[in-house]
């Protein structure tokens, strides 16, 4: 069993999509059994609340629903729970690793670590177009394979 948490800031657009992303890929390699996700975010803003709409959006053009997600805040059990906790942004990452007992440091990564491009990090689109949400699912989709081939290797 391999279970994965990604984490931003909101936890109602960059988490949650490449929550929705990862678990259509999950799916599709026959894993749901053994992988298990979640999402969830640095801050409590957005405590309950769905998804933002534009990121629903984007990612139902790209065949991902993902209106039944909810927004919850980090908490001490997750450090504990999951094998791998995947920051969109350096931010998120320090910020996970400040809370975090330092024997959980190394779950801590950013999440394009697993991208196949040169990006580091998912930019928050909240303030942005359409188009940064677009930008996300691509950068989101690359990683979400580079991570679900990490895990097929270890299972
Ligand atoms: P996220 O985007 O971290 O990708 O969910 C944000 C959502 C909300 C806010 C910032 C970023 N906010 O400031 O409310």
């Amino acid at each position: 069993m391999k279970k994965v948490l990604f984490v931003c800031l909101g936890n109602i657009c960059r988490s949650p999509t490449a929550e929705a992303v990862f678990r259509a890929k999950v799916k599709q390699s026959g894993l749901e059994q053994v992988i298990v996700h979640d999402s969830c975010g640095t801050a409590g803003y957005h405590v309950g609340e769905a998804p933002d709409r534009r990121a629903t959006q984007a990612a139902q053009k790209r065949g991902y629903p993902m209106s039944d997600l909810r927004g919850r805040q980090v908490c001490d059990e997750d450090f504990e729970e999951f094998d791998y906790i995947l920051a969109m942004d350096r931010s998120n990452y320090s910020d996970l690793k400040r809370r975090a007992p330092e024997h959980h440091h190394p779950k801590i990564q950013l999440f394009l670590k697993y991208s196949s491009t040169d990006e580091r990090e998912v930019p928050d689109p909240y303030y942005g177009g359409a188009e940064g949400f677009d930008y996300v699912l691509d950068l989101v989709e690359d990683a979400c394979d580079g991570l679900l081939q990490r895990l097929q290797d270890e299972l």
